[in-house]
Formats: C-alpha cells, structure tokens, sequence
C-alpha cells in the first residue's frame, strides 16, 4: 500500500492512452499548433499492463481509469482493456468524449470496460461545433446510446459550467440525464492550459448551479464519500420523479484532502496529481531492461506519490489533454 505524508492512499490510477484529441474544446487544447508526443515516446500495450499490473498486485490499486486526450484514438485497444480486465482490477473506466463510442462499445464491454464517463457540455449541434470546432454532437450523442445499450453503466456525463457559453442549457442537460438514467455532473473550470487565460469570466461555481437547478428542482444532498471527486444530490421534480446528480468543485471545494489519484501519463510520467508539472519517468525504467525494475518502479511510485501536493502547494499544471483529466 503506498500512502502519502498527509495519509492518503493510493488505490486509484488514471492512465493517458494518447495526448491525442479528435476534439479540440476551446477551454482544452488550442485549434492549431498543437504538438503531440512522436509515437516512440509513448507507452507500448505491454509496458502500460506491466505497470498497472504491478501496481495492482503489490501496492492496492483497485480502479483504473483510461483517458486521454482521447482514449479511443488509441489503436488495439479493445485488446488492451482485455489485458487490463486481466490483471484483476474491480473497475476498468474510461473518460471519453464518445464521438468514436457508437458501434465499439459492446467489443470494448465484452473486453471487460466496465463502464465510461461521457463529456458533453452543450446539446446545440451548433455550440458543439463552436466550442469542440470539430465533431460531431449527434456522434457523441449516439456514443451515449451505445454506451447504454452495451452496459457500460453506470454511465456518467460530465459537464463543465462555462459562463456565457453553456450556463443556460443546465436545465436542458439534467433533463436529459434523467430521462436516460444517466448521473450528470456539472464540473468547475479550472484554469489551466487553454482555459487559464479568460478563467475568471468564463468560471462559474457549482453553488451558482445549484441555486439555478433549486428554482425547478428540490434538491437534498447525499452523505459526503471521501476520494470521490463529486458531492451528489437527489433532485426530485414536481412529478414525483427523482434522479441523482454530481458537482465536481475543484475550485471552489477541494476534494484534495481525499485525493486517492496516481495519474500515468501517455509517455511514462508518473504523476501524483493533476497540478503536479512532472514527476519521476518510468518509461526509462520499463525499457533498461534491468531485472530488477520493479523494485525501481515501486520507490518511483512512492516518490511520485509522496510529491502529491496538498491544496495550499499547488502550482500550475500542463494541459489537460496531456493530463487525461
Ligand atoms: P468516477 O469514478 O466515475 O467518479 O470518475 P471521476 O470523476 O474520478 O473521473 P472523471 O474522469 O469523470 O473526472 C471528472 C472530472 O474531474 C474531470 O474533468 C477531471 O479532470 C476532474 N478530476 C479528476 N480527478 C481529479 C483530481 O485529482 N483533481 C482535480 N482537480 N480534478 C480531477
Ligand atoms: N476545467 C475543467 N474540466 C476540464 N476538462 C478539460 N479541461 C478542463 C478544465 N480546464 C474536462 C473535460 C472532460 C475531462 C477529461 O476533463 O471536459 O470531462
Ligand atoms: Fe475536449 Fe477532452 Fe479532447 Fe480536451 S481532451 S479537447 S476536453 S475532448
């Protein structure tokens, strides 16, 4: 088990499948000028299972989450996530955007994917194409469809509260969600990369949201789980109706305190957390042939989670599509 100065355990693992993107979300990655990891840098199938593997059986890990960029531009990877399945992990997710979810998704479930979160921030055809300015709204909304059908449930769909480019579709989006089953959750911007310049207009609070949603909805918040990242609430409707939602509060109500996050990045870059800028190699260590690499990996997994800081540390991170989220 691997825990870090303040406590924390490590018993969740984010790993970026590509820096890659077939969106370009303006508050994300900008549209052009963009430059990606040349393919040799990034971890190979095997190097990724050798760490998440050995993660898994020596230090606790019980959740791994594939993201990206954007994890379904990764090739083989419906193979890849059977390898995962394999290792005996209880939860194999994968954050995705989805525009290339409809018609894998039950190859990706039969794999042993056990469920996926959806990013969609708007239900106009014509705002997805000036926020994503790529894409295809109707592609990620019949990759939710897919999802559904193929039981990749619990579905999630996060959304992030922009002002002035979606604060009016909250309503829409959560009668949406409910209509289909699915958790929607309504996330903070946070200033990094793209969305670090025009932060402070474009920012809008959860508790904002909440205000808007209580003037339709009764809404009662459920005890509080510590390393989730969302608080949920049941928001019933004047029917009768009840449905769950999820505020994701990075900004305004750190969920640091019970962080159980190690994100590997598509190169080989362990990092203890989001805001961490970098953080010890291990695609060196995967690749020096040595037969003692996984004593190395295990003191590079604890260094990395021993640099996880703690709210009032923090600097600025790198790009979210380099982060996987
Ligand atoms: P569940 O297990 O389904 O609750 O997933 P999750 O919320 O852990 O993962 P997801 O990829 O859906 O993350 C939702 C949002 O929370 C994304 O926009 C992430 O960037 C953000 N997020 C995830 N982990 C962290 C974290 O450690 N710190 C911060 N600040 N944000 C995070
Ligand atoms: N602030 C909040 N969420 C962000 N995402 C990407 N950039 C930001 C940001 N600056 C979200 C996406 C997706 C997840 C992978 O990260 O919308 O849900
Ligand atoms: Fe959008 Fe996610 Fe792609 Fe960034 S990585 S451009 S947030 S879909």
């Amino acid at each position: 088990m691997i825990a870090d100065r303040h406590g924390r355990v490590a018993d969740s693992l984010r790993i970026s499948l590509t820096d890659r993107c077939d969106l370009r979300c303006s508050y994300c990655m900008p549209l052009t000028g963009n430059t990606f990891a040349p393919s040799e840098e990034v971890l190979t199938d095997d190097e990724i299972v050798a760490v998440a593997s050995f993660l898994v059986r020596r230090t606790g890990v019980r959740r791994i989450r594939l993201t990206g960029g954007e994890p379904l531009l990764r090739a083989g990877l419906v193979e890849l996530v059977g390898r995962l399945a394999a290792t005996g992990v209880e939860d194999l997710a994968m954050t995705t955007n989805a525009q290339l979810l409809a018609g894998r998704a039950p190859a990706l479930r039969e794999a042993g994917l056990t469920r996926v979160n959806i990013s969609l921030d708007t239900l106009k055809p014509d705002r997805f194409r000036e926020l994503a300015r790529t894409g295809e709204l109707q592609r990620t909304l019949d990759g939710i469809d897919a999802a559904l059908e193929a039981e990749l449930t619990p579905v999630k769909i996060n959304t992030v509260l922009i002002r002035g480019v979606n604060d009016d579709e909250i309503v829409d989006l959560v009668r949406y969600c409910a209509g289909r089953k699915i958790e929607l959750r309504f996330l903070e911007l946070m200033a990094i990369g793209e969305s670090a310049a025009d932060h402070d207009a474009r920012y809008m609070s959860t508790t904002e949201a909440i205000d808007r949603l209580s003037e339709r909805f009764r809404l009662v918040p459920h005890d509080f789980v510590a390393g989730e990242t969302s608080r949920r609430y049941t928001l019933s409707n004047g029917d009768g109706t009840k449905h769950t939602i999820g505020l994701i509060s990075p900004v305004s109500d750190s969920f640091c305190s019970s962080c159980r996050r190690l994100r590997l990045g598509a190169t080989g870059m362990l990092r203890g957390c989001l805001m961490n800028c970098d953080g010890p190699d291990l695609r060196s260590i995967l690749r020096s042939g040595d037969p003692e690499w996984e004593t190395r990996l295990e003191a590079k997994v604890s260094e990395a989670f021993h640099q996880k800081p703690w709210l009032s540390e923090m600097t600025t991170a790198v790009t979210m599509h380099r982060l996987g989220g």
